[in-house]
């Protein structure tokens, strides 16, 4: 019974419910079984799906006819205890310190609107899709889009005790400022705007890495804003470690503020691995291609970032695409709803060259200089 039971996984914690202590018992009286299964708050949203799932594993077993779940919910100490277990008894530090194993990229770019939270979204889809396990924080606190890029705009976080269980999208655990400001009441969007200070800043995006549960990632990506404003500080404080992507349109003019926020990235120490140039080409019916923001800004913002020890390349040249737009839009990843889409070809391309830079130290910057 109890391997059966195994199998049942909490869909928001990923883990299988036995080993987070949600069955406190088990037993089988003939052809019945009773099951008494703990939820780790009143309200769990998953409560559906576990006690579903509790009772299929039971009545798989040979023999029984009959299953009772009885729910009931944890109690505080049970849920600390829980919280500790899934920190690995660390104390409450960021998961992603230096020698966390997963891998680390902050999309950015010199100026606003060039597809940093497109890319973001459907690059974090496409490295799922892949087998990966990944995670988005959504760094941009004013301009919070991801929620909506990735089909969730109205999800909310679980919060057991002080830690916050990321809700999940195509595969993808996603945590954004958006889901904590109260929803807009009818006709009204002011209210969901945060206008917050540097320091308040610095808190939300420490809290997104250290009270967010995201377990064991392969990939965290982090979705900035644009420029070199405070955001974008504490990210170089809090993950010195984190590499940098840069994105950038092809016009040339756009290259030198695409340089900036890169070389604020470089003096926390972070390493800028690559640029990717969006809203490249955008093909014709006639087989033209139409450069709407002209071209070479990618290889321009390429080589401005490029020195001796730490040449940068373009990873990826994105072309102009409705599709990519539409499912921006619609909160359909293009990735999966059009994955033979250009664009989306360019971001699955990227995705597996990333993934192919494997985890650990290979490739990451180490903490001296050779003079
Ligand atoms: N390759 C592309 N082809 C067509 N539209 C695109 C492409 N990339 C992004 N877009 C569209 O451009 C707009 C801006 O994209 P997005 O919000 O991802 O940019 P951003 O850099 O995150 O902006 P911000 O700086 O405001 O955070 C969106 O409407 C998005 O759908
Ligand atoms: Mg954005």
């Amino acid at each position: 019974m109890l391997t059966a039971l195994r199998r049942v996984i909490d869909p928001e914690i990923r883990k299988p419910i036995v080993d987070l202590d949600m069955i406190s018992a088990v037993a089988v009286d003939g052809g019945t079984a009773r099951v008494a299964l703990k939820l780790t708050i009143v309200g769990c949203p998953a409560a559906a799906t576990i006690e579903r799932d509790v009772r299929e594993a039971a009545a798989s077993v040979p023999g029984i006819t009959d299953v009772a779940v009885d729910v009931s919910i944890m109690t505080r100490t049970e849920r600390d205890a829980l919280t500790d277990k899934l920190r690995g008894g660390r104390a409450k530090t960021s998961q992603f310190g230096p020698d966390s194993l997963t891998r680390i990229y902050a999309i950015t770019s010199g100026k606003g609107g060039v597809g940093k939270s497109t890319l973001t979204a459907n690059l974090g889809v496409a490295l799922a899709t892949m087998g990966l396990r990944v995670g988005i924080v959504d760094a941009d606190v004013f301009g919070f889009s991801i929620p909506g890029i990735v089909g969730i705009p109205d999800a909310k976080p679980t919060q057991v005790n002080e830690m916050i269980l990321p809700p999940i999208a195509h595969d993808v655990k996603v945590i954004s400022i958006g889901m904590f400001v109260p929803a807009a009441a009818p006709g009204q969007t002011a209210a969901r705007v945060v206008s917050w200070r540097g320091p308040m800043l610095h808190r939300t995006i420490q809290q997104f890495l250290t009270d967010v549960y995201f377990g064991d990632l392969d990939i965290l990506l982090l979705d900035l804003p644009p420029g070199t404003g405070d955001i974008a500080i504490s990210i170089g404080q809090l993950l010195p470690h984190a590499e940098i992507i840069v994105v950038t349109t092809p016009q040339p003019a756009a290259a030198e503020v695409a340089e900036r926020s890169a070389l604020v990235a470089r003096q926390t120490g972070q390493r800028v691995i690559g640029v990717v140039e969006n809203m490249a080409g955008l093909p014709q019916p006639d087989g033209s291609v139409l450069e709407l923001f002209g071209t070479g800004g990618g290889a321009d913002a390429a080589a401005r970032l490029s020195t001796p020890e730490e040449p940068v390349r373009v990873l990826a040249s994105i072309p102009l695409s409705i599709a990519l737009r539409e499912g921006g839009d619609t909160g359909r990843p293009i990735v999966l709803a059009d994955p033979d889409d250009p664009a989306a070809r360019a971001i699955v391309g990227l995705a597996e060259e990333l993934a192919s830079r494997g985890r650990g130290l290979a490739g990451r910057r180490l903490g001296f200089s050779v003079t």
